[in-house]
């Protein structure tokens, strides 16, 4: 039975271009797995978009010295061109900036509303005397109550993962004027809250059932500590101009907070993608909890609070009642296969220090297959994993090319050369020929496997063991010494390898789509691996075979030097 999956990744602010802890974070995993399950015939919808509101797109617009719309703008092309080459597979990557978003947040919003889960309170809030303006969020920074980290940022503490309230923050600093002299001061203002509070216990229940032995442990034990420790109502709008406006009378000069309507996009671009493809009620077989799909939310560690009680919070006050009213209740996240962090040589990435890959950066002098290996022979699923150009280089060099590439590469020039550029009809197989067939299976088998649980890193070590035990068998079997001898034993083990190769394609598809692709049509294959479905193609005995070239390049040891030269 196909199954129907709704495969959502964090929208990136739009205040800088991709790097790669964006990408080992969120992107690249969500894209195996869409990729995989549509190979295997899954109905899937993969949607994010550029995350345009809040303080971290008007502080870099501030920085720049641009209106925030067009730097917001400029850099959502960025992430869309990023895609298109990286290969994520996005089937809808729009913006939170849109009219279809806003309507949607507005339901949202007179849901919550009409069953009490929003009421309107006092908040105090940081305010700077000598800019004379409120300090939302990121306009302040200061000292973490819960950690005491240094560097907290007033809209969450990037060393514990706690959300934050400005007037949390010990020793408080505005971060628009720096201004030593003039310390932020605590002002009320009036505000929407979300009742969280109220949903503490329904929040808890369902953690236990949903996550408990099924979500990764950090996810787990993040959430289960946070819900315990008792949830506290939170303000959803802001004294700022830029973002949602609050659909209330009298409310025009505060917008609503970035993180409560965020999230809400992965409802507004389910419905987007289903408008623009003339279903508009389609996107109700991704939402109602009755037609059974599976929502998985690909994101960062920092991320995890976000999507395991405040987003799941206000879906379950949205169905709260629903019922009587005629509607119906909307899924709640199914997995959050949230990533730990990547490091870059050792060190945490910061923009700011310019300690980062950019992803357009690194596309203008690579190809994205060996980025997407190694990041992904490295994800950072369980603990933090380092990204360095030694390593890069290194497995780009001794497995991408030394055990998948240059298998391929001499299979293929083998048979193009002695074999009339066809694939040779094999003859009898023996027990070394059968057990690689059943090895190629079997890998097949392990990959789906693991990239249905979301173990990406052992997945790809499948795929690459495969490469191995091939090459062993083509080492074992020697043709360019038996083609002399016995040529249709020949032909049986290059027919044999050839199988294990189609069979490698597949198995690195998800993980390699350029590549694979490249392979299907030096197979001498139409169309896409893609049309073929999970599984191993023989090669048809007399396929014309083009003429072979090699899949990846070496790289010189040289580059390492280089690029690190180009950090910090
Ligand atoms: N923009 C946020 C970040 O970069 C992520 C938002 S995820 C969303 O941390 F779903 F809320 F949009
Ligand atoms: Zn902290």
């Amino acid at each position: 039975m196909p199954e129907r999956l709704l495969v959502c990744t964090a929208w990136p602010y739009a205040n800088g271009p991709i790097h790669l802890g964006h990408v080992a974070g969120a992107y690249l995993p969500a894209d195996i797995f869409a990729r995989y399950h549509r190979i295997k015939g899954d109905q899937v919808l993969m949607v994010s978009g550029s995350d345009q509101h809040g303080t971290p797109v008007t502080v870099r617009a501030e920085q720049e010295g641009k209106p925030v719309e067009e730097v917001a703008g400029a850099y959502h092309r960025s992430f869309l061109d990023t895609w298109q080459r990286l290969g994520i597979s996005f089937d809808l990557f729009t913006s939170t900036h849109t009219q279809n978003h806003q309507e949607v947040v507005y339901e949202i919003w007179r849901g919550l509303k009409a069953k009490g889960f929003l009421y309107e309170g006092k908040m105090p809030l940081m305010y700077c005397p000598a800019d004379d303006r409120y300090l939302p969020d990121r306009y302040v920074t200061g000292t973490c109550p819960h950690c005491a980290f240094l560097g907290a940022r007033g809209d969450q503490c990037d060393s514990c993962g706690r959300p934050l309230n400005g007037v949390e923050l010990i020793d408080p600093v505005c971060t628009f004027c720096k201004n030593a002299s003039s310390t932020p001061e605590m002002r009320e203002s009036q505000h929407y809250f979300l009742k969280l509070s109220a949903l503490n216990q329904e929040l808890l229940g369902w953690v236990e059932q949903r996550g408990k032995g099924l979500w990764r442990q950090n996810v787990y034990k993040f959430t289960q500590n946070f819900l315990s420790e008792g949830l506290h109502d939170r303000a959803i709008t802001r004294d700022i101009e830029w973002g949602v406006p609050v659909p209330e009378p009298g409310w025009g000069r505060k917008r609503i907070y970035v993180w409560f309507e965020a999230c809400i996009g992965y409802l507004s671009a389910t419905v987007e993608w289903h408008k623009a493809h003339d279903d508009p009620e389609g996107w109700k077989d991704y939402w109602y909890q009755s037609r059974g799909a599976k929502v998985y939310n690909f994101i960062g560690k920092d991320n995890i609070p976000f999507h395991t009680i405040i987003w799941p919070g206000m879906l379950m006050g949205y169905n709260h009642d629903l019922r009587e009213a005629g509607g119906e209740a909307l899924n709640l996240p199914y997995e959050v296969p949230a990533n730990e962090f990547l490091t870059l040589e050792g060190r945490k990435f910061s923009t700011s220090g310019n300690w980062a890959l950019w992803v357009p950066d690194y596309l203008e002098r690579y190809d994205p297959d060996p980025l997407r290996y190694v990041v992904t022979a490295n994800m950072p699923e369980s603990s933090d994993t380092d990204f360095s150009w030694r390593e890069f280089v290194r497995r780009n060099n001794d497995e991408l090319v030394a055990a998948y590439g240059n298998l391929v590469h001499r299979v293929l020039t083998f048979t193009y050369r002695n074999f009339e550029k066809q694939v040779p009809a094999p003859g009898p197989l023996d027990d070394v020929d059968r057990a690689l067939l059943a090895r190629a299976d079997e890998a097949l088998a392990a990959v789906a496997t693991s990239i249905e649980a979301v173990r990406l890193r052992e997945a790809i070590r499948h795929a690459m063991a495969l490469a191995q035990d091939a090459n062993r068998y083509l080492d074992d079997k020697a043709p360019w010494k038996s083609l002399k001898l016995d040529r249709e034993a020949t032909a049986t083990t290059l027919h044999t390898a050839l199988t294990a190769i189609a069979a490698l394609k597949q198995a690195f598809s998800p993980f390699l789509p350029f590549s694979s692709q490249k392979l299907h049509e030096l197979l001498g294959r139409t169309g896409t691996c893609h049309d073929e479905g999970w599984g191993v193609v023989p090669p048809v005995a007399g396929q014309a075979l083009p003429e072979p070239f090699p899949l990846f390049v070496k790289l010189d040891d040289k580059i390492i030097e280089e690029e690190t030269a180009r950090l910090g």
